[in-house]
């Protein structure tokens, strides 16, 4: 649903991931882009990184964070989509099928090979260290993927 007071900007990495978004535009107005270059950061009143994080190193997800903190409006919102790490049959599954992904490249070429899950303890740490306040974090267990949500505020 397009809604004319807000700009959404959907980013990803991966130029086949975004030509396909790009089919939904019409609808939603949301825009889509697969480079930064252009883009400006700051004034930014939520961010949402829906399983995204675990393609990047530690001090990457920090770097990122930092960038996306200083880019937020005062209490503008962090939301976050990762994979739960455990040591459950499901992580081990999910991780399975990621790595499967990564080597077929369904994302497309260009993409580190690697798959970075932290807990959430790590989770905690990289976001308090990066200046958030917590608001909530769900673990969940309960859908064939294990995730984890994240709601936090600058
Ligand atoms: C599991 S998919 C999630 C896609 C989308 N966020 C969604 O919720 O449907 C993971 C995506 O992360 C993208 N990705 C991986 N590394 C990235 C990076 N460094 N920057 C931006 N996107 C990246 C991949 O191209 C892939 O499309």
């Amino acid at each position: 649903m397009k809604n004319e007071k807000l700009k959404v900007i959907g980013f990803d990495i991966s130029k086949t991931r975004i030509d396909e978004a790009r089919k939904t535009s019409d609808k939603t107005g949301v825009e889509f882009v697969d480079k930064l270059d252009d883009f400006k950061f700051d004034d930014l009143k939520l961010v949402l990184l829906i399983d995204v994080l675990i393609f990047l190193k530690y001090e990457e997800k920090i770097e990122l964070l930092k960038k996306i903190y200083s880019a937020l409006t005062t209490d503008g919102i962090v939301f976050i989509k990762d994979t739960l790490k455990s040591d459950s049959f499901r992580f081990k599954y999910t991780y399975f099928e990621e790595r499967l992904k990564l080597k077929l490249k369904v994302y497309g070429d260009g993409l580190a090979p690697e798959l970075n899950y932290i807990t959430p303890n790590e989770f905690v740490e990289i976001l308090t260290k990066t200046g958030f306040k917590i608001v909530n974090l769900i673990p969940e267990n309960q859908f064939i993927y294990p995730g984890i949500f994240i709601i936090a505020r600058k």
